[in-house]
């Protein structure tokens, strides 16, 4: 059994969301982005955000990592098990969309291999960033929240596939039987 303490509200994630897109409206003005979400956590939070902005976007593309397995503790190693076609990120103006930056292993090593597809340019988009668990340094260019090391799931983030559907952000605590 798990319980569930709500971290941040649905109306706290619509207002940074909201803040987010002006903030990439102000930035992409007369340019057209390439939004790269990285599967699954943050499709939810990618959904929000676009339809949130005003900038036009070039295309939509998904990428897929895993660092967890079924584990609260990350292993420390990112497989990338879905690649997008190089063709799709030369020249372009990336915005790599993540649910939560933790160690940064994955999402540093996410960077690294698209920079090597040549962007025009690369920035990173983030709901949420856990800065006290951190192994390689990340920018974060659009930060949603900062949180404390604690586990958490909802509005697109896992518990062993689990919890993804909930509005707001709650940290997971296990219950002793
Ligand atoms: P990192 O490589 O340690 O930064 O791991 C990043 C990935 O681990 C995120 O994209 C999530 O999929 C997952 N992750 C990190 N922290 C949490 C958490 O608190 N709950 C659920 N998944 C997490
Ligand atoms: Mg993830």
């Amino acid at each position: 059994m798990e319980k569930l303490e709500l971290l941040i509200a649905e109306t706290a994630i619509a207002d940074a969301v909201n803040r987010l897109a002006h903030e990439i409206d102000r930035d992409y003005q007369g340019r057209s982005p390439l939004i790269l979400g990285v599967l699954k956590g943050s499709f939810i939070f990618l959904a929000d955000l676009v339809r949130a902005m005003q900038t036009s976007i070039q295309n939509i593309e998904f990428v897929r990592l895993s660092s967890y397995g079924s584990s609260t503790v990350s292993s420390g190693q990112a497989k990338i098990v879905m690649n997008v076609a190089e063709a799709a990120i030369e020249n372009q103006d990336v915005i790599l969309v993540e649910d939560i930056i933790d160690t940064g292993i994955t999402t540093s090593t996410l960077l690294q291999e698209l920079q090597r597809f040549r962007p025009a340019s690369l920035k990173l988009c983030a709901l949420l960033d856990k800065p006290d668990r951190r192994r390689q340094p990340v920018t974060i260019d659009y930060l949603g929240f900062t949180i404390p090391d604690r586990f958490i799931v909802g509005c697109g983030i896992d518990f062993d596939q689990r919890y993804r559907q909930l509005p707001a952000i709650y940290a997971l605590e296990a219950l002793e039987e």
